[in-house]
């Protein structure tokens, strides 16, 4: 902890050693039963500009479940956001922030929830922004594994995916904090790292972490967890593979988790997947106890009850974020604002 804290869930980054404690604790302690804090119902505005299934039911069922209430603020045809005769974000956010006390955001570009972040007071909960990060689904994948596993420090964990998708990013940044025994990417040998990413992994290396890679599902199969994904995730997010292709892109098969690769290594990895799944993980493979994947969605209501009852109390984070806007970080700019100040919010 450096003294500087942060209102906001923007990054994995904004986690240190002893949120993340605090965050995997009090879901541990709902998904067993205990009654959650109950402070008062909160309106909580749920602000998506993409498609999202258990991000934005997650928080809406986590918020239900805490007593409180959920409005959606999005730029619906309803809304006055974008239109010609209405309004910019920053009106559009000073209005909903007189009506809600706290915003879960999954933006299109990266650069637009750190600017609704700097434009109230009101806490904000990065949901996905376009190509950055997607901090509660790494709390959600490290909650998964230390339930089934336990320690996350005594695993090895294999990620088979793009390794600058949103959720890739956050989940080898919050590895940081519980460095496994071992980490492999699961990557086509022409596959480069982006620089944050390669930090990241240089980072889990001084921390006493085995770096490895292969080019194929398979030699990830002797790991204790696979988190995999497509290959392709960050062209399908951030719109660069249209929706017609998205649907009909076939996984290299290298890359693609079936039944069949499983049982002939009889290999009793857990798998993750932050889903939605594509061709990478086949059907066949659900029904094998190595799934781990709807547990995933089970598990990420009380981790998303976790972390909003902590924000609503007024607790703030470690506060690493400002690291977003050093060099390497995705310089998408938001086409609304296009003045991004070096600061991140930090009321
Ligand atoms: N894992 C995840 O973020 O899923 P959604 O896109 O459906 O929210």
């Amino acid at each position: 902890m450096t003294g500087f804290s942060v209102k906001d869930l923007l990054s994995a980054d904004d986690i240190d050693e002893a949120d993340l404690a605090d965050v995997l604790s009090r879901a541990a302690a709902i998904a067993d039963g205990a009654a959650p804090d109950k402070t008062g119902a909160k309106m909580i505005g749920l602000f998506f500009e993409q498609e999202s299934t258990r991000t934005r039911i997650g928080f809406d069922v986590a918020a239900s479940r805490l007593g409180h209430h959920v409005v959606d603020v999005s730029a619906s045809p309803g809304s006055r956001l974008g239109k010609a005769q209405g309004e910019d974000l920053e009106d559009h956010i000073r209005t909903i922030s007189e009506y809600c006390d706290l915003i879960v955001a999954r933006t299109q570009h990266v650069a637009t929830v750190e600017e609704m972040a700097r434009l109230t007071h009101l806490p904000v909960i990065n949901g996905g922004n376009g190509i950055g990060e997607h901090p509660t689904q790494a709390l959600v994948d490290l909650f998964t594994m230390q339930r089934r596993l336990g320690d996350v420090r005594q695993l090895s964990v294999a990620l088979s995916c793009d390794p600058t998708a949103r959720h890739a990013l956050s989940f080898m940044k919050l590895l940081r904090l519980c460095p496994p025994k071992r980490f492999t990417l699961c990557l086509a040998p022409e596959t480069k790292l982006s620089n944050v990413a390669a930090a990241v992994i240089d980072d889990l290396r001084q921390n006493g972490t085995i770096i490895d890679r292969v080019d194929n599902v398979e030699g990830a199969l002797n790991h204790d967890v696979l988190s995999i994904q497509t290959q392709n995730a960050s062209s399908i997010i951030s719109g660069r593979i249209g929706d017609t292709d998205a649907a009909q892109h076939v996984e290299d098969e290298k890359f693609t988790l079936t039944a069949e690769k499983i049982l002939r290594l009889q290999s009793k990895t857990m798998i993750l997947n932050p889903l939605p799944r594509h061709s990478e993980t086949d059907k066949s493979c659900d029904s094998l106890p190595n799934a781990a994947y709807f547990e995933q969605v089970r598990l990420s209501v009380p981790i998303r009850m976790a972390v909003l009852s902590r924000m609503l109390a007024g607790r703030r984070w470690a506060g690493r974020s400002r690291l977003h806007l050093q060099p390497g970080w995705p310089a998408t700019s938001s086409p609304i604002s296009s003045s991004l100040s070096p600061s991140v919010s930090s009321s």
